[in-house]
């Protein structure tokens, strides 16, 4: 995903403006303006933000740099940037030490507008940079009005199976400099161009609440027509559409459910000036293809007997084919898909295959994941090779799939789950996968191969969205790092255009599950593209009441079971960890109204400020906490949320209202559940503790003793975890944020039960459902530990008073028995490094800072510190503070820097 960041010498017209301002090559500053972006994307097509934000980040090899002004410039064609003619937008120097969610305010922008944008910052002492390379972004169709094309389908029947082909030809007279394909295929599509995939997308467009919203993809095709004849082809999925499977979520009777239908419209633009549009209408012709089944929870099944050589190429003879029906779209808006699509991650070669019955074969992945197995198999037309994909095998080896079919199996016994069947047509080799359906497993179990399988006749294909990796977290104990593995493994397999609970029983957008990953996700990837996108999902999955239902998009299962607070909050929790993570506003601005109203639901159904509407703390190991207690905090963390946009989006008096309201909160909270003679709240379990403590409602008076009786209660449970999925973010957290990290520690580094790590003495190559290892062996909803390494061990830790980690802390723990640890986190200002390692009774911390930002450091010495080995007082970029809770404190601009000194410990 990642250009590389080579600085290409810039046209000369712009340099030499440089020079003249500044008067002379030594003049320019030591800073480089790299990775520029849109909307969070490299060069993206199809942007439909009407002031798309823009980012870049900056690189020095100077110590404590940073931007003190910036200059845009965006030109409708790259030769004109080049020229230095701004013709859309030139910022002028803008005196802001901003770099990243600028504001485009040129030019109104209008549909597929073309933008070229380079940027120029000055430094510290007012020196220029050099323009950094161009960067480009294009406009989607912004109106409904830019639509001409019609919806298309091959029959409005939902029950007929075959996924249909849908093609037509065309003719292109001379050299084009453009050429633009807009297409939502609902459910999935996959388009083809002579002949040749247009992409590597899978599974595309994201699902979402089709009736209310439905994205469309922005393909470039200039590379791939040609001058004469041209043929456009699309194979049609019923993916989330045309659910026909039966389960309890009821997907099947969801208000948007119609036969696969095509929306495309493509714009070609000559050399010469001259423009065309072709769209989808009734000239396109249609015919059923061999892919004879499929179903997002049942699998595909493929018939290579069926197929039409050259289907999708201009030469194709399809006068057998049937014109195509002119239907209704589904019904809401259409909006541009700005986030990376779901893409094949990697393929590999299986661990084994065992034969536990005879032609019943198994082959084991290795590795729990979401995707499926590209087949490889010669033999004769006709015969059928079935994969059944599953995570767990019976004691006799045999596949067991009890545990994660049981809710499609609730509503039809005979439904298929999981299944993709290849029927061979003889041909030679033969090569296969499915193309609409995706699965959880681990292993497979293969029937009706013809022969002996081997390992050769398999490759697994680990499918997900293509979201780029932000960060690396490693560390000398090989538990943890198996176990930040799993948490990686586990997210990836569940963000499939959605974030998911797991990828083979539900495939739903569990909303508590999403806010609880969320910042490991945040660390490990950048999933914010996908987050916001789902985030409006939620948007128009709510009630006018304000209620949200548990599962989003949902065909209106979830409202009455499955949500609460404690899941609802993802509506506010993901902009507002986006506000940190990212300084992005976006999310807060956007859904600012249907914030409120979730807010002012609750406060309807509180009683004495008291909620109690929703799930508890899921999936517990013993101890049980009451839902009122969850509930109600998260009813406080909304309000403080509410109120802190409130101010962000100038808007004081709901500020002032929502701040009154989160007062009366906590105290409620307190009055109920705090115990002022024991300190204890409610139970006393590890939830209620950590609950209180963490999300922010004990009084700064009582902490000590709070935190007291938390450690206590660990301890009473023998150092062990006894939460569900809240409290385990709480429980590491609150530990964490009050100085005993140690105590989180002694919890995680085991191998006994419960706890991660007796997941991955289990084997598990995936975070788990249940302490007890029932259930889905594929969930990320336990996965903030993951989040815990990177701000407890590396000790990156974000500054909310500076979003975006402007200003971070650096506070490692040196815990256990561990020698080192290495953090490193692509931030949204660039890319910060902590890895520090113990040796002879001394600390050595290596750190990166990226120009454009500062950090404090809190190290656990005893003696001096030191940097490069000489005292810190000496080193560029480094201010000592003092001391602070038994550490160091410096604060340090950007660069790199080599401390060391001796422990305390
Ligand atoms: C899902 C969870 C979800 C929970 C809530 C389960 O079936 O897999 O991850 O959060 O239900 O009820």
């Amino acid at each position: 995903m990642t250009p590389s960041i080579k600085h290409s010498p810039w046209p000369m017209p712009l340099i030499l403006i440089s020079l003249l301002l500044v008067g002379g090559v030594n003049a320019i500053a030591d800073l480089k303006v790299t990775r520029l972006r849109c909307e969070y994307l490299e060069n993206p097509l199809g942007i439909d933000a009407p002031h798309p934000r823009l980012s870049w980040i900056l690189e020095s090899s100077q110590r404590a740099q940073h931007q003190t002004a910036y200059q845009i410039l965006v030109a409708s064609r790259p030769e004109w940037l080049e020229e230095g003619r701004a013709d859309l937008w030139d910022s002028g120097r803008v005196r802001s030490s901003q770099s990243i969610q600028v504001d485009y305010a040129g030019r109104p922008l209008v549909s597929r507008q073309q933008c070229h944008w380079t940027v120029r910052v000055w430094d510290n002492d007012g020196k220029p940079s050099p323009w950094s390379r161009p960067a480009r972004w294009e406009m989607g169709l912004l109106k409904p009005a830019d639509w001409q094309a019609q919806w298309i389908a091959r029959t409005t029947d939902t029950n007929v199976s075959p996924a249909p082909l849908l093609r037509r030809t065309f003719d292109v007279n001379g050299k084009l400099a453009r050429a633009r394909a807009y297409v939502c295929g609902l459910g999935y599509y996959e388009l083809y161009v002579n002949g040749r995939k247009a992409d590597d997308a899978l599974l595309n467009p994201g699902f979402t609440r089709y009736d209310r919203r439905a994205l469309y993809v922005t393909h470039d095709l200039t590379p791939l027509l040609r001058d004469g004849a041209n043929a456009l082809g699309v194979i049609l999925g019923n993916g989330w559409f045309n659910c026909h499977t039966r389960a309890v979520w009821n997907f099947h009777e969801a208000p948007w459910r119609q036969s696969p239908r095509l929306l495309l419209q493509l714009h070609l633009e000559y050399t010469d000036g001259r423009q065309a549009v072709l769209v989808s209408d009734g000239t396109w012709k249609c015919a059923a293809g061999p892919i004879v089944f499929d179903s997002i929870y049942g699998g595909e099944t493929y018939d290579a007997r069926l197929e039409q050589p050259g289907w999708a190429g201009p030469a194709f003879e399809d006068s057998s084919w049937q014109r195509v029906q002119v239907v209704p779209g589904p019904g809401g808006l259409l909006a541009a898909q700005m986030m990376p699509p779901i893409r094949l991650d990697r393929q590999f070669k299986p661990a084994r295959i065992t034969e536990p019955k005879p032609g019943v074969f198994i082959v084991d992945a290795g590795q729990n994941l979401a995707g499926m197995a590209e087949l490889r198999v010669r033999g004769p037309a006709g015969a059928r090779v079935q994969m059944r994909y599953g995570e767990r095998l019976h004691p006799d080896g045999t596949l067991d799939t009890r545990d994660i079919e049981q809710h499609v199996k609730k509503l039809g016994a005979a439904q298929q789950h999981q299944t993709d069947t290849y029927i061979l047509n003889g041909r030679g080799a033969e090569r296969w996968r499915s193309r609409f359906t995706y699965h959880g497993f681990q292993y497979i179990e293969v029937t009706g191969f013809p022969g002996r399988p081997t390992l050769d006749n398999f490759s697994i294909c680990f499918v997900h969205s293509d979201v780029p990796e932000a960060g690396r977290f490693e560390c000398s104990d090989p538990l943890i790092n198996r176990i930040q593995r799993a948490a990686q493994w586990a997210f990836l397999s569940n963000l499939q255009g959605i974030p998911t609970d797991c990828p083979h029983r539900e495939k739903n957008g569990w909303t508590g599950d999403a806010h609880l990953a969320a910042e490991q996700a945040n660390f490990n990837f950048l999933p914010v593209t996908v987050h916001a996108k789902w985030i409006t999902d939620l948007g128009d999955e709510q009630k006018p009441g304000g209620q949200l239902p548990g599962i989003v998009p949902t065909s209106g299962w979830g409202y009455s079971w499955g949500n609460g607070p404690a899941w609802d909050s993802a509506f506010l929790l993901i902009p507002h960890y986006a506000y940190i993570y990212y300084g992005d506003t976006a999310m807060l601005r956007r859904h600012y109204d249907g914030m409120k109203r979730y807010v002012d639901y609750l406060t309807t159904r509180a009683k004495d400020g008291i909620v109690g509407i929703g799930l508890n703390d899921w999936a517990p190991w013993k101890t049980k906490t009451e839902a009122p207690i969850t509930d109600t905090a998260y009813y406080y963390v909304d309000t403080r949320i509410l109120a802190h946009a409130a101010r962000l989006l100038g808007k004081p008096s709901d500020a002032a209202h929502y701040e009154a309201l989160a007062a009366s909160i906590k105290e409620a909270f307190n009055r109920r559940f705090f115990k002022p003679e024991t300190a204890q709240y409610d139970n006393g379990s590890q939830t209620a503790l950590s609950c209180a403590l963490y999300q922010g409602l004990v009084e700064p008076a009582h902490k000590d003793r709070v935190l007291a009786n938390l450690v206590a209660s660990v301890e009473k449970a023998n150092n062990q975890i006894d939460t569900g999925i809240l409290g385990a973010k709480y429980l590491l957290n609150a530990l964490l944020e009050n100085g005993r990290a140690d105590v989180a520690w002694r919890m995680i580094a085991r191998k006994d039960q419960p706890g991660w790590g007796w997941w991955i003495e289990q084997g598990a190559t995936t975070l788990w459902e249940q302490w007890s290892g029932a259930e889905s062996r594929n969930h990320i909803m336990f996965g903030d530990v993951s989040a815990w390494f990177y701000k407890a061990i590396a000790g990156i830790v974000p500054d909310p008073s500076a979003p975006g980690f402007k200003h971070f802390f650096i506070k490692p723990h040196l815990l256990g028995d561990l020698t080192w640890a290495r953090g490193e986190y692509h931030s949204i200002h660039g890319p910060i490094v902590s890895a520090w390692k113990v040796a002879d009774g001394r600390l050595h911390l290596d750190l990166t800072v990226p120009p454009n930002t500062t950090a404090t450091v809190l190290l656990p010495l005893a003696g001096p510190a030191l940097e490069n080995g000489r005292p810190v007082v000496q080193a560029k970029g480094v201010k000592l503070v003092g001391n602070e809770g038994g550490r160091v404190r410096l604060e340090v601009g950007s660069g790199h820097y080599r401390f060391s000194g001796s422990l305390g410990r």
